[in-house]
């Protein structure tokens, strides 16, 4: 992990029971600002449960959201977007009959509290026009502006959905499993996205291709029955034997 002083997200003792199902279990957890970390673990280890923690998707069963050391745990989601929480919105909430840059731009008029209005660039305002653009030519999607949703290939949508939260000017951004579904020939482009993610924002990954694990991120944590099984640098994780054993096993090939 880099960085000093205290954590941008931090939860602690964070859990969630489904009935007598704990799904997240005790869990303390650090995300500092501009961070690159990644959480793995089995199919039902508690992952997306936890995002649904972070975000206020799902109200604990017991323990606390920080986010710069402010106790977050009441917030409503909404409230957390303005905050500075932002996950990646799901390829369905996509207005698909709209182009790359019409889908951008509503979502930074939204944050930016200006109406979409017109959805012509004669109707746009330039302030949001040039904000929208600059996230788009980020991620490397400037030759599909113009193209509609339904016209683009998979990993491509996935760009558009990454594009819509950094519209958001988010702090901490939560991508959960952006590679999945994506053809291993587009795989490259939502790595490249990743890469190229504004510096001083912390990202946290849960991915099960832990060949981008390995290559995104500084820190991994292990989450197991929904608890934190282990912790650590690419290189740490990489040689850890229960955690090869319970986890990285099943992939196979990563040695
Ligand atoms: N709303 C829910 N009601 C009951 N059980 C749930 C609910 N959401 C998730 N679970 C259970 O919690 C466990 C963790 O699920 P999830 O967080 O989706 O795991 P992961 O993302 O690591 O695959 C699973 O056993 C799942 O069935
Ligand atoms: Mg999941």
């Amino acid at each position: 992990m880099t960085g000093d002083g205290a954590p941008l997200l931090e939860t602690r003792g964070m859990t969630r029971k489904f009935g007598g199902f704990v799904a997240v279990d005790n869990v303390d957890f650090r995300l500092r600002a501009g961070a690159r970390q990644a959480i793995i673990g089995p199919n039902g280890a508690g992952k997306t449960t936890f995002i649904n923690l972070l975000t206020g998707v799902l109200a604990p069963s017991a323990g606390q959201v920080l986010l710069d050391g402010v106790d977050i745990t009441q917030l409503a989601q909404a409230t957390r977007v303005k905050r500075g929480i932002a996950r990646t919105f799901q390829i369905n909430r996509l207005f698909r009959g709209l182009s790359v840059l019409d889908n951008v731009y509503i979502a930074v008029a939204e944050r930016a509290g200006v109406a979409p209005r017109m959805l012509r660039p004669a109707g746009m305002r330039r302030n949001v026009l040039d904000e929208a653009m600059s996230i788009i030519e980020t991620l490397r999607l400037s030759d599909d502006a113009g193209r509609r949703i339904v016209e683009l290939p998979y990993g491509r949508q996935r760009l558009v959905e990454i594009a819509i939260a950094l519209g958001l000017v988010p702090r901490v951004l939560l991508l959960d499993e952006p590679m999945a579904g994506v053809p291993s020939a587009e795989g490259h482009i939502i790595l490249d996205a990743i890469d190229r993610l504004p510096s001083d924002i912390g990202v946290l990954i849960i991915e099960h291709d832990m060949d981008v694990v390995f290559r995104f991120a500084q820190h991994i944590t292990v989450l197991v029955r929904g608890a934190v099984f282990a912790e650590g640098t690419p290189a740490e994780i990489r040689v850890n034997p229960d955690v090869r054993a319970v986890y990285l096993g099943q992939e196979g090939a990563h040695d």
